[in-house]
């Protein structure tokens, strides 16, 4: 029997505990803040926040321009957690460290995930600044978060991702954006592990495997969240095209300002879903 595996429900248990000693809100939505979503936090009314360095046991983020706190509050009548600042593989924590906070997030009592990211656009047609939204994904090329003794509390040993992105939530999506007139490109992303970004070479098997955007995270929170039951919502942001698409080496302060620019576009749509997925 693998112990590190066996301890997650008592160290999310634990987390909780904090959390539950500091306030008792319980949400129904956990919205994972990516690239160009950080500010997300003004649009809720904030009830509480916790620091991810208050939490004992929890993963901290160590990328620039990524806070590490939960934010407790409402989005009009919805409550809602956000994550500002998630944690990356490439960070070199083991990936059910990476998982830990969606679990954390379902122990508080979301029922809901909405993931963003920023990413690099690989579909044809797709532009810096446009938003994705993930219809599916590719996890190959990272370790599967389940991977070793199955919890049961969590779920079940062979969890179905037929649905991961459910198609009701989907048209959720899809109706938000075209009450904003915000255009939405759909697709599938994969998740690399970074953090280097991916040689042209690379890009070429993405697209071969039918990826529309590629990215350094999302995958493994949703396959876990999806494990536990919770109802996966997915948005990119295409920060940059993918290298050798690209005609510019790719850099992080790229990254960011298309973010910054995009931000409050994706902002707009955040906030419509969330608001609808409670009608
Ligand atoms: N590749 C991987 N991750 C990314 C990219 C990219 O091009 N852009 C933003 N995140």
């Amino acid at each position: 029997m693998n112990n590190a595996y066996q301890s997650q429900y008592e160290r999310v248990t634990k987390c909780l505990e904090i959390i539950r000693s500091k306030t008792d809100f319980v949400p129904k939505v956990a919205v994972v803040l990516g690239s160009g979503l950080g500010d997300f936090a003004e649009e809720i009314d904030i009830k509480a926040t916790v620091n991810y360095s208050e939490i004992e046991g929890f993963p901290q983020s160590t990328v620039p321009g990524h806070k590490g706190r939960f934010v407790f509050g409402y989005i009009n009548d919805v409550p809602v957690v956000a994550m500002q600042g998630r944690v990356h593989f490439y960070e070199g924590y083991p990936i059910s460290d990476v998982v830990l906070p969606v679990r954390l997030m379902h122990a508080m009592g979301a029922e809901y995930l909405f993931l963003s990211n920023a990413a690099g656009g690989i579909g044809d047609g797709f532009k810096a600044g446009n938003l994705m939204m993930i219809t599916d994904h590719i996890s190959t090329f990272v370790p599967n978060p389940l991977i070793g003794p199955n919890e049961e509390k969590f779920g079940t040993r062979f969890p179905d991702m037929s649905n991961v992105y459910r198609k009701d939530l989907q048209n959720i999506i899809r109706e938000c954006a075209a009450d904003l007139k915000i255009p939405l490109k759909e697709g599938i992303y994969i998740q690399l592990s970074g953090p280097s970004y991916e040689s042209p070479a690379e890009i070429r098997m993405c697209k071969m495997l039918g990826a529309s955007a590629v990215g350094m995270s999302t995958v493994v929170e949703a396959i876990a969240a999806n494990h536990m039951g919770m109802k996966v919502l997915g948005v990119s942001l295409i920060t940059n095209l993918a290298a050798g698409i690209s005609e510019v080496p790719l850099s992080h302060e790229e990254v960011q300002q298309a973010a910054d620019e995009a931000g409050p576009r994706f902002k707009a749509l955040v906030k419509a879903v969330i608001t609808k997925i409670n009608e």
